[in-house]
C-alpha cells in the first residue's frame, strides 16, 4: 500500500486558498513545509503547480496530476488518475500530497497521516480542507508558534494519524 501524507495549512475555517492563490505569506510555515517534504515524493494538482513560484519545487519528486492527456511538464511527472498515480509511487517511502482542494479531497481516504498548520485567522476563500472527523483521526501532537513580525498569525503545526 502506498504511504501518503497529505500537508497543508488551512484557517480556522478550513480556508486554504482564494483566487488559485494561498491565504497569506507565512515563513515560518514555508519552512516547515520544506523541511517536512525534502527529498520526498510530492503529489500535486495540475492548478496549484501552476500556482507554484518555483517549479518543480527543488529536492522533491514532483507529481502532477491532471486529466490533460497531453499535458507534459519539465522537471514533473504527469499522472492521470489515482491509479496511475500508485504506480509511479514508492511504498516503501512517505509520498506527500501538498494540494489543492480537488487532490486533498481526491486522495483523503487513502492518508494515513495529515501534517496541518492551522492558520489562527478567518479568511475569504474559494478553496477549503476537508473535515477532520475526530473519530477517524487523532491528534498526535500540536505545536504552537505565537505569531510576530514575519508571520502574522499564532499557528499550529499539527500531526494527525488515521484510527486503526
Ligand atoms: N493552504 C494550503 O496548504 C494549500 C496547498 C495547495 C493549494 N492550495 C490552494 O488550493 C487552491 C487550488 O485548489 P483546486 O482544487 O482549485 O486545484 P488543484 O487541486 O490544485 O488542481 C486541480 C486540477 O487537478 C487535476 N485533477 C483534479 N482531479 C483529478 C483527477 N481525479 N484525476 C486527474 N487530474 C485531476 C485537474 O487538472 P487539469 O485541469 O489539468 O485536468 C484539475 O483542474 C488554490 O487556491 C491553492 O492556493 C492551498
Amino acid at each position: 500500500m502506498p504511504n501518503l501524507s497529505i500537508i497543508a495549512a488551512a484557517g480556522m475555517h478550513n480556508e486554504i486558498g482564494f483566487h488559485h492563490h494561498l491565504l497569506c505569506h507565512l515563513p515560518a510555515d514555508l519552512t516547515f513545509f520544506k523541511t517536512i517534504t525534502r527529498e520526498h515524493d510530492i503529489v500535486v494538482g495540475h492548478r496549484t503547480w501552476d500556482s507554484l513560484p518555483t517549479r518543480p519545487l527543488p529536492h522533491r519528486k514532483n507529481i502532477v496530476l491532471s486529466k490533460n492527456m497531453a499535458l507534459s511538464l519539465p522537471g514533473a511527472t504527469v499522472v492521470h488518475s489515482v491509479e496511475e498515480l500508485f504506480h509511479v509511487i514508492d511504498n516503501e517511502k512517505e509520498t506527500f500530497i501538498i494540494g489543492g482542494e480537488s487532490i486533498y479531497r481526491l486522495l483523503f481516504e487513502k492518508t494515513t497521516t495529515i501534517y496541518l498548520t492551522r492558520i489562527m485567522g478567518k479568511f475569504l476563500a474559494d478553496a477549503f480542507f476537508p473535515e477532520i472527523d475526530e473519530k477517524k483521526w487523532q491528534l498526535e501532537s500540536d505545536t504552537f508558534r505565537p505569531q510576530d513580525e514575519e508571520n502574522p498569525y499564532d499557528l499550529h503545526f499539527q500531526k494527525w494519524i488515521r484510527r486503526a
